[in-house]
């Protein structure tokens, strides 16, 4: 059976979560923040005192992990039954996601993990490679980009809002060295697919990118 995925890939802060967990609102359909199996993975391996650079030891680490995810409201996320949800955002969460992301065994792991979300009546995905490597065949592609001066703007407005303590330069920083990162690897670099709609947030609101994945769709 066919189930209808809408992938929706970009640098991080472009404002792809907030997006996606809307248009699954609207369409009453699943969704994926592929970035928070990555993240999770990556506060297991921080749990275990695992170096970045023992791949067999990530790789065992990701295998054994069991994860829990909740998407009704806010994202709630359970590492072997340990709820997790508030360290996912954490910055040092997110720069050793993007560490063990770049090994291409442990994203053979991660890639059955994300494709058991695809279920009816539709998924909305959002991540670096979902319509380049994980749903290739999804029926609607879009590559969600801003600015990272504006990226790191808005991510330094979430954690603060979320009371964790934050500095504008070094997530400006954060940011740019991430992006290197997840567009130099060799596996499943951040690309805009070929047959994706390009949509640049930096001048547009939320509910402007909104209508415009909503167009596509409709
Ligand atoms: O999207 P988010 O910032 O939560 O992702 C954290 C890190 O996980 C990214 O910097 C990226 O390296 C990695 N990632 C990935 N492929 C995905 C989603 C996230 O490599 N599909």
């Amino acid at each position: 059976m066919n189930i209808p995925v809408i992938t929706i890939d970009g640098p991080s802060g472009a404002g792809k979560g907030t997006v996606s967990r809307l248009i699954a609102q609207k369409l009453g359909w699943h969704y994926l923040d592929s970035g928070s199996i990555y993240r999770s993975l990556a506060i297991a391996v921080l749990n275990q005192n695992i170096n970045v650079d023992d791949v067999q030891a990530i790789v065992l680490a990701a295998q054994k992990m069991s994860l829990q995810f909740d998407c009704s409201d806010q994202l709630r996320v359970k590492l072997d039954a340990q709820d997790i949800s508030e360290r996912l955002a954490l910055e040092e969460t997110g720069n050793t996601a993007s560490m063990i992301a770049a090994v291409p065994e442990v994203r053979a792991v991660l890639l059955q993990k994300q494709k058991d979300f695809q279920k009816l009546p539709g998924l909305v995905a959002d991540g670096r490679d979902m319509g380049t490597v994980v749903f290739k065949d999804a029926l609607y592609k879009v590559f969600l980009t801003a600015s990272a001066e504006e990226r790191a703007k808005r991510r330094y407005k979430q954690l603060i809002e979320k009371g964790i303590d934050a500095n504008l330069d070094r997530i400006t920083n954060d940011i740019e060295e991430r992006d290197r990162r997840d567009q130099a690897r060799s596996t499943a670099p951040l690309v805009q697919a070929e047959d994706a709609l390009l949509i640049d947030s930096s001048t547009l609101t939320i509910d402007q990118v909104v209508e415009k994945v909503m167009n596509l769709v409709r």
